[in-house]
């Protein structure tokens, strides 16, 4: 009799673990229907799995080569085989957290932040120290997009894939390239590099939004921060910038200027913030014809209108473009894009000095140099850090 009692008893403790399974499944079939999830929690996972990717990629030594490592992180065995049943090369660690955040992950992929930079001549150095800036710092993935003359190819390659540890980051490197109808005549009439950046919305046609950078740009803060910035453009605007000046008294476009300028004192171009699907689609107003036009239509006659007039390049273009289309930029503060000339003749960017810097833009060369001392010490303190050593904490502490 106590026997069929006990037998009941663990009739009863089954059924109810079933049943307590089904509900599961249910709930998380629910679940999927509805929309949710935030960001953060995602990246959160996204880091999670990276880690754990890294440690088994550690595991299974230097030999595991890329094959074995997509093996590793193939997912759809672990749908299959019970967690104790993986073949041995398929991570089950991987599985065991995939199974977890799964249903979370189909709803929403993680959003990759997409980096643009454009390097030519002696720029290596100081491109390769602005990338490690972004990636130290960031949560989110990031995607780098690198133009960059074709000597420098190999040294940007080769200094990259010895970060490939780190998976959270993944790169492209471009030659400088021109639209084909009017290459020669580009090429001819502007440094190649100083106009590459003007046309990046009609190379990068599958990328959504991108931050372009100068070389001499150093992140204090993740990218993320910046990038967090898209999202609260509204329906007109297209591009975010910083001003150029704060004070008019010592700005440059509003005392020496000879084109239109956006604002009062013009924005500066070496942080641009840009939703390349809105730029690809609107048609600007112009003061060349009386029909608006788009963006890759637009530059052509703009440069041949004010070839003779500008002097910096790209960046007077860009100006020249949103004086007539103010409605489309987003300005944001000084501290995004922080040069010497807020603090050479005096203080003048307010919000830096009550919230920080955020963004640090060496222009003038000051990160070679003795004239500013302090923007040479923070571009040398990244530069030294080293991401060859196998983790990050490693290379800021040695
Ligand atoms: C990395 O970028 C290349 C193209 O440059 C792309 O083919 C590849 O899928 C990307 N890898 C990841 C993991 O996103
Ligand atoms: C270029 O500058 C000159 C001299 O300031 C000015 O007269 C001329 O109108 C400018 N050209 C354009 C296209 O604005
Ligand atoms: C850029 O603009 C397009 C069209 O308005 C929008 O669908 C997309 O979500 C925007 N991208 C970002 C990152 O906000
Ligand atoms: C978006 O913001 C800009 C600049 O603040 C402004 O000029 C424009 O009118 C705004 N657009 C809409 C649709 O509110």
């Amino acid at each position: 009799m106590r026997r069929y009692l006990r037998v009941l008893i663990l009739c009863l403790a089954c059924g109810f673990c079933s049943l307590l399974y089904a509900i599961s499944q249910l709930a998380v079939s629910l679940e999927e229907g509805a929309a949710g999830g935030g960001g953060k929690p995602q990246a959160a996972v996204a880091s999670w799995l990276a880690a754990s990717g890294r440690g088994a990629e550690r595991g299974a030594g230097p030999a595991s080569g890329a094959g074995l490592l997509d093996r590793c992180k193939d997912f759809t065995l672990c749908y299959w085989n019970p967690y104790w049943m993986l073949p041995s090369d398929v991570c089950g660690m991987n599985c065991f957290w995939e199974a977890a955040f799964r249903y979370n992950l189909k709803i929403q992929p993680i959003e990759k932040m997409h980096l643009a930079v454009v390097a030519c001549g002696e720029r290596l150095e100081e491109t390769m120290t602005m990338l490690k800036s972004a990636l130290i710092f960031s949560i989110k993935p990031l995607q780098f997009h690198i133009f960059a003359e074709d000597q420098l190819h190999d040294s940007f390659k080769a200094r990259l894939d010895s970060w490939s540890f780190l998976q959270t980051f993944n790169y492209t490197i471009y030659p400088i390239t021109f639209p084909s109808e009017n290459a020669a005549e580009w090429k001819k009439l502007f440094k190649p590099c100083a106009s590459q950046r003007l046309f990046l919305p009609s190379i990068l046609k599958e990328v959504d939004s991108l931050l372009y950078v100068d070389t001499d740009i150093l992140f204090l803060r993740p990218v993320d921060d910046i990038w967090s910035l898209l999202k609260k453009f509204n329906s007109t605007q297209i591009a975010a910038m910083a001003p150029e000046h704060e004070e008019p008294r010592i700005g440059w476009y509003n005392r020496f200027a000879r084109h239109p300028y956006y604002g009062k004192t013009g924005v500066n171009s070496g942080v641009m913030l840009m939703n390349m699907t809105r730029m690809r689609k609107k048609y600007f107003k112009n003061d060349m014809t009386t029909v608006r036009l788009q963006w890759g239509d637009i530059l052509m006659p703009l440069l041949k209108k004010y070839k003779l007039n500008i002097t910096w390049g790209d960046q007077d273009l860009l100006n020249i473009m949103f004086f007539h289309n103010p409605e489309s930029l987003f300005v944001f503060p000084c501290q995004w894009n922080y040069r010497p000339d807020h603090c050479i003749y005096g203080s003048n960017c307010r919000e830096a000095e009550e919230e920080g810097i955020f963004i640090l833009h060496g222009n003038r060369g000051v990160y070679h140099d003795d004239k500013q001392p302090a923007f040479r010490a923070v571009y040398e303190a990244l530069r030294n850090v080293n991401l060859q050593v196998k983790s990050l904490e490693a290379g800021l502490l040695y």
